[in-house]
């Protein structure tokens, strides 16, 4: 965890949340002002109290963006209308895709779905982590028909990181925590990217550090007979698939998208992206893997767990330099590197 700043500068950030607006005898007196001030995103430290003022935030309907081991989530009451409403709008999210439920346990999982052996089967081996499961909806669960998008299933999540963990159990409600970016924009693995992103459209942020696994969940679905791999991510579907002891089905090619959020152009840096590249053209930057000369290596000795976390960082560093385009190395397709390929495939597609 980080916590680089001081409280003097945690103090200055929390006046924006809770401080009452100053007023003096005069402003009393003098006419209303009309343009409110631009709300400020306080930036919350990792401990009791920041937790505290995260949870209370979130409890009153509030957004808290905050850290999980694959990225920063925007995290709103599951079960509030507004709340959920307000996520969208803060990401500028063209349509009402389904948001991801983050429950604190399974037991909450199990209340807002209908539950199967399968589900507590994949759920012991691998929650709290980087999976989210799909699941049939339950008869009463309480959610936002928002979190949804109306659909049959939800999506669940437990994630491990000890801060989301412990904001879950304060808030004691669901989140609904999409990635937390502008919609399209490339995700964020640290409370700067957040902040470079939705400073002054959220309340908070609750600074964790760098996230350690650096890309989105695995998505699998568990709504037929058999199961689906939605969207690739943290745990490998080869991993999935010897737990299971069965192949997952994946959408074939001109299949309509599987996870309905996964539209082809996504996490697009504002550069254009160019793959599978061993060398840059003028006024490209290439970011490497494995020994190679380069602008940004994401792991100079080809570690995939390596470069999976360092990914959206180097995206997000590489496109401030402002280049003609970006040029990245090819990385191997198993394991975490399909998920990489994955989100790599979506920041180059044309937009
Ligand atoms: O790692 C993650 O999963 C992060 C962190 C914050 O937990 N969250 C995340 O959320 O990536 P988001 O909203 O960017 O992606 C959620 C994906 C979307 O593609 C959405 O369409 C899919 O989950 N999804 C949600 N509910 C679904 C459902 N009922 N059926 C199929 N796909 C669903
Ligand atoms: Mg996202």
């Amino acid at each position: 965890m980080s916590g680089q700043i001081g409280d003097a500068q945690l103090a200055l950030a929390y006046t924006g949340l809770h401080a009452p607006r100053n007023r003096n005898a005069a402003s009393e007196l003098d006419p209303v002002p009309q343009t409110p001030p631009p709300p400020v995103t306080a930036l919350l430290l990792p401990n009791a109290e920041g937790i505290a003022m995260a949870a209370q935030t979130l409890r009153e309907g509030g957004l808290v963006a905050f850290p999980t081991e694959t990225v920063y989530g925007l995290g709103g009451d599951a079960t509030n209308d507004l709340a959920v409403a307000r996520i969208f709008e803060a990401k500028g999210r063209p349509r009402f895709n389904p948001l991801i439920a983050h429950v604190a346990d399974i037991a909450a999982a199990r209340r807002l779905t209908k539950w199967s052996d399968r589900a507590e089967a994949v759920a012991q081996a691998f929650w709290p982590g980087p999976l989210t499961l799909v699941l049939p909806l339950a008869d009463a669960h309480g959610l936002s028909p928002l979190v949804t998008a109306e659909l049959p299933s939800v999506a669940v999540r437990l994630p491990a990181h000890p801060l989301a963990r412990a904001l879950l159990a304060a808030v004691g409600r669901p989140i609904a925590a999409p990635s937390a970016n502008p919609s399209g924009r490339i995700s964020p693995t640290t409370a700067s990217h957040v902040m470079a992103g939705l400073s002054g459209r959220i309340a908070a942020v609750l600074d964790g550090g760098p996230c350690s696994v650096g890309v989105e969940s695995t998505i699998l679905g568990l709504t037929e007979d058999q199961p689906a791999l939605l969207r690739p991510g943290g745990v490998p579907a080869e991993v999935l698939e010897t737990l299971l002891g069965q192949p997952l089905r994946r959408h074939a090619p001109g299949e309509a998208v599987s996870a309905p959020g996964q539209l082809a152009s996504h996490y697009a840096p504002g550069a254009r992206v160019r793959l599978n590249a061993h060398d840059c053209a003028p006024g490209e930057v290439l970011l490497g893997f494995g020994p190679m000369e380069c602008a940004l290596n994401l792991s100079p000795k080809g570690d995939l767990a390596e470069a999976a976390a360092a990914l959206f960082s180097a995206l997000h560093s590489l496109d401030a330099l402002n280049p003609a385009g970006i040029a990245i190395a090819p990385i191997p397709d198993v394991g975490l590197g399909r998920a990489i390929n994955d989100r790599l495939a979506r920041a180059a597609a044309p937009r």
